[in-house]
């Protein structure tokens, strides 16, 4: 949420700070501002709306820029998007400029006490109180990095910040607590940013920000310490990705082109995982294996599309390794107080690795003493950094705000993971985890086959542009994949979608049901557990007998449901567990296409974030 950048080198500041900016944009869309150091004093300006306004605006009444410079785009918590209220925030004397991310608890008392010792305070936000301490703390110790230590140690809440003082035109200084910050290190350049991606074009050198520090960028070098002030270690890391990967390359949109990424996202993250005696390995995994062998739960928290990838872990965790398991949405479970042991070992899934809920979720679990296990697609993000282990996924980075290939990879590695379970605890042998690894390599072409037959789908959904609600009905892992199909169709295409359960129909949904109302049945093989298949065909009857345009998604070979389905969408023949590996990616495209026959933003839908760094 909210998109921070930060420069000092030798090139105009602006430019390099505007397409940071760019690259950004998908934290957040509401507003933008930047602030860049010119001739001795500050030049800002700041647009609602989106980056383009804020362009217009400098093509309009260009700055004049120098070297150092910030800039900002806002997914707005407090403060309605106006220009007003648009980063960065000035003190009074406009000799600071602030950018921030996050929210500042207690910033209400913080304004009074500004406006009692004469500080006129002009936004809604919390953010500009900052301005105002730096300026204060500024004028009576000069030195920008030590003015934001003590600022930071008056803050309660979360927050990235990055700030720039006219007096010390040389430097950027940024902080962060609970709220994601990065630093790039070129050469004889520095930057700062909430993602690598702002900064991939200049260097793949980063360096990865503690919680509670403070960086002070100059030409020559960075510089980090603790808020108390102590020097801190400091992990550099080398980006394994390139500007060209954050690019669409040749697509409409980024949603399109990682939707197109699937069937690599979904190889790349396999890559490497069986090592020459055919056993598993994972990335980072600091849990041993007798205290592997020692859990008897396993709980797995996520937000939005990650939360769909653990329900269907569930299926395999539980088939696989006969250990229970529970999934819950991160932001309920450290709010009921969840039984938690060092038995318990907690995942956590996470394309950015920054979601708060998620993140307070695994804190909340490691102070019970569980361990925790992170799936993530982002090297050197927070979430990753606090736990005990760790799997990649190799998606690359994932720029479109609704989630695709991430979520086909954080499925692989929840299968993954659960074949480790199996491995480490004797509940799979070697050769039954390889003959699952051997269907989960061929997933990387079944995707690919799916991808290929997309176009009547597409037509389709540019056919359903005008219908109010579409109903989506699943059984067993097929129930989260019609969740998931439900979530892109409400995010994309702003349309009324329900995922359900397709055996919960007769307990309510099916009163919905109506003349011509598209319902999306994902139909389990009838190969495998039969019966699941035998009843869903009975629920698409029942759907269809009151008037329901029945849209199936079947694998290949199916005919019992040909003559059920107004609309049939085939998927190659996959084991039952994996089967959303191939029955999502058509899902993703409905909603695309569907989303865009309607004229929405398809990379950014309104209201919505990327990164969800807030509570
Ligand atoms: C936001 C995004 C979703 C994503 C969710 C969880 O809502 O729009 O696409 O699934 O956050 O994000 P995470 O980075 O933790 O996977």
């Amino acid at each position: 949420m909210c998109g921070i950048v930060g420069y000092v080198g030798a090139r105009p500041a602006l430019d390099v700070v505007l397409a940071g900016l760019k690259r950004l944009e998908y934290r957040g869309y509401d507003s933008a501002g930047v602030a860049v150091l010119a001739d001795g004093g500050l030049a800002t300006a700041r647009k609602a709306g989106k980056l383009l306004n804020l362009e217009k605006e400098l093509a309009e009444r260009p700055l004049s820029t120098g070297p150092t410079g910030i800039g900002h785009t806002r997914w707005a918590t407090h403060g309605a998007p106006t220009d007003t209220n648009a980063h960065p925030h000035l003190d009074n004397a406009g000799r600071v400029a602030v950018v921030h991310n996050g929210i500042i608890e207690n910033f209400a008392c913080l304004r009074a006490e500004l406006a009692e010792r004469g500080h006129e305070l002009s936004s809604e936000t919390d953010t500009e109180v900052v301005a105002h301490l730096l300026a204060e703390e500024f004028s009576s110790c000069a030195d920008l990095a030590e003015a934001m230590r003590l600022v930071c140690r008056r803050l309660e809440g979360a927050f990235t910040l990055v700030a720039v003082h006219a007096d010390e035109p040389d430097v950027v200084v940024g902080a962060r607590r609970n709220s994601p910050l990065v630093v790039g290190v070129g050469d004889g350049e520095a930057f700062l940013a909430s993602d690598v991606a702002a900064f991939i074009a200049h260097t793949r050198s980063a360096i990865e920000l503690g919680q509670d520090q403070v960086v002070e960028l100059r030409r020559g070098g960075v510089l980090v310490t603790g808020f108390d002030g102590r020097p801190a270690d400091v992990r550099s890391y080398h980006v394994d990705w390139d500007a060209s990967m954050a690019e669409k390359g040749g697509y409409d949109y980024f949603m399109l082109k990682e939707i197109a990424e699937q069937p690599k996202a979904v190889a790349d993250t396999l890559l490497g995982r069986i090592d020459a005696s055919g056993s598993l390995t994972l990335d980072e995994v600091r849990i041993g294996a007798s205290e592997l062998r020692e859990m008897d739960k396993v709980v797995i928290v996520a937000c939005g599309t990650a939360f769909h990838a653990g329900l269907i872990a569930k299926y395999a965790i539980e088939h696989w390794t006969r250990i229970p398991c529970e999934v819950e949405l991160a932001s309920e479970f450290r709010y009921r107080d969840p039984i938690l042991d060092p038995r318990t070992l907690v995942i956590a899934i996470s394309q950015s690795g920054e979601t708060m809920d998620t993140l307070m979720a695994l804190r909340h679990a490691r102070e019970q003493g569980s361990k925790v296990l992170a799936i993530c697609n982002t090297n050197g993000s927070t979430i990753p950094r606090e736990s005990d282990a760790v799997l990649y996924t190799h998606a690359g980075p994932e720029v479109a705000v609704a989630s695709t290939k991430a979520f086909l990879t954080q499925l692989v590695a929840c299968y993954l993971v659960a074949l480790y379970l199996g491995q480490v605890r004797g509940t799979k042998w070697g050769d039954e985890i390889q003959a699952v690894v051997r269907e989960l390599s061929r997933s990387s072409q079944d995707v690919e086959r799916v991808l290929d037959t997309m176009e009547p789908v597409r037509a389709l959904a540019r056919s359903l542009a005008h219908k109010g609600t579409v109903l989506f009905l699943g059984r067993h892992v097929g129930y989260p994949v019609a969740l998931e199909g439900a979530l892109k169709l409400k995010e994309l295409a702003y349309m009324h979608a329900e995922g359900f359960a397709a055996g919960e129909l007769k307990h309510g949904p099916i009163a919905l049901i109506e003349e011509d109302l598209p319902v999306v049945v994902v139909v389990p093989s009838p190969r495998g557990r039969s019966v699941l298949h035998d009843k869903i065909v009975s629920n698409i009857q029942e759907i269809r007998a009151r008037g329901a345009r029945t849209i199936v998604i079947a694998e290949e070979g199916d005919e019992t449901v040909v003559p059920y389905a107004d609309h049939l969408i085939r998927i190659p023949a996959t084991p039952t567990l994996l089967q959303p590996l191939v029955a999502t990616v058509p899902l993703q495209v409905f909603a695309c296409e569907l989303a865009t026959a309607r004229g929405n933003e398809v990379d950014q839908p309104r209201n919505l974030a990327k990164s969800v760094t807030v509570e």
